[in-house]
């Protein structure tokens, strides 16, 4: 298929609009992550998606929407704390994980009885919803297993040909995927942590419990809160390992091993090995910002082997941490 290239001029967002409402697919850029959207009512058009990324069909996709009317539109509830958490955060990086509504079809939940919805930011973003005049389903537009796409040149990598058109909206502001929080449940529930930290979301509804999924692997035999958390993800080719401890216990260990180090801003230089750096080590929004290009620009180099220092989880610093440690597969050393 040849994939058009858009651009976010009034005439390029329409033209998007139309591609979407016909049952086309088009990648959009969004503050989080470029996502790969259909609409989400057409149940073809949702298939496509599955299709052009390789992802495996029970896991459910995010439901993207331009205006709080049109939540009652793809819910069957509004739960508690639901619209204070909207107020406070939407547009932006939030999912709310809610009772679907009959128009929500299987395909696009996986089968659950949820659907998860969010108002994304990026005015692109809801200008495109707005053209197409439905709410569009989108993961992000990697090839199942690798790292997020956050600019045109890797979102070329893994979409080109496999979509009706692409919209470049340069660089994506946060960088990592939005925050995940089900309200289906007694408590909030964070499925996934991002940008809205469990701090922000605690400071509207009071509590919020952190599945367990979100810092280990989920055991082959348990089913898990958010079938996104069963597979391994973000994936670079190159073995990751995280190593927790300090810089010079770091140094002497990537010297000793001869390969390739995944640091923060500054201290690359020193170690006297291949390296990519992804942000000062307590700036945890440069963190996010850079974590996907930098696994990427690892394969880039080649690494067969890469040996990372350890983000905190401090506020945005869990999804930082969330997302490297699926890149590890869950591979630590306490040095
Ligand atoms: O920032 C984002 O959320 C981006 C942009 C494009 O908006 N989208 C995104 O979609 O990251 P995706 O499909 O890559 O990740 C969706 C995650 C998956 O881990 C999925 O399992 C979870 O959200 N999810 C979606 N609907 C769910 C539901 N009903 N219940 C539990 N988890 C759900
Ligand atoms: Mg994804």
């Amino acid at each position: 298929m040849k994939t058009q290239l858009l651009t976010c001029t009034s005439e390029d967002i329409l033209r998007a609009g139309q591609i979407l409402r016909t049952g086309g697919l088009c990648v959009i850029p969004t503050e989080t992550v470029y996502g790969l959207a259909a609409n989400a009512l057409d149940r073809d058009a949702v298939l496509g998606i599955f299709r052009a990324k390789n992802r495996p069909a029970d896991n459910p996709l995010i439901v993207h929407i331009s205006s709080l009317d049109q939540l009652s539109q793809v819910v069957r509830k509004v739960p508690r704390h639901a619209l204070e958490l909207a107020e406070k955060f939407w547009p932006g990086p939030l999912t709310l994980v809610m009772p679907r509504a009959s128009c929500i079809g299987d395909e696009v939940t996986g089968g659950l009885d949820t659907v998860g919805v969010r108002m994304p930011s990026n005015e692109h973003a809801r200008a495109i919803i707005d053209a197409a005049g439905v709410p569009l389903a989108a993961p992000s537009c990697n090839l199942s297993g690798k790292p997020s796409p956050t600019c045109l040149r890797h979102v070329l990598e893994d979409m080109d040909g496999r979509v009706d058109a692409i919209v470049d909206g340069g660089e994506c502001s946060v960088g990592v995927e939005s925050t995940v929080l089900s309200l289906c449940g007694e408590r909030p529930r964070l499925l996934r942590p991002g940008a809205v930290t469990p701090g922000m979301i605690g400071s509207v509804t009071g509590e919020v419990d952190i599945d367990p999924g979100i810092d280990g692997e989920v055991a082959e035999d348990v089913t898990p809160s958010s079938p996104g958390m069963k597979y391994r993800h973000y994936a670079p080719k190159a073995a990751v390992t995280i190593c927790v401890g300090e810089l010079d216990k770091f140094r002497t260990l990537v010297r000793e091993r001869g390969c390739a180090a995944l640091c923060f801003d500054g201290e690359g230089e020193s170690l006297g090995v291949p390296y990519v750096e992804y942000g000062a080590e307590h700036d945890h929004a440069a963190q996010c910002r850079r974590i996907f290009t930098a696994l990427r620009e690892l394969d880039e180099m080649g690494a067969e082997t890469v040996l990372a220092r350890c983000p905190s989880r401090d506020g945005e610093g869990l999804a930082v941490y969330n997302r490297l440690t699926r890149a590890a597969g869950g591979r630590f050393l306490f040095m």
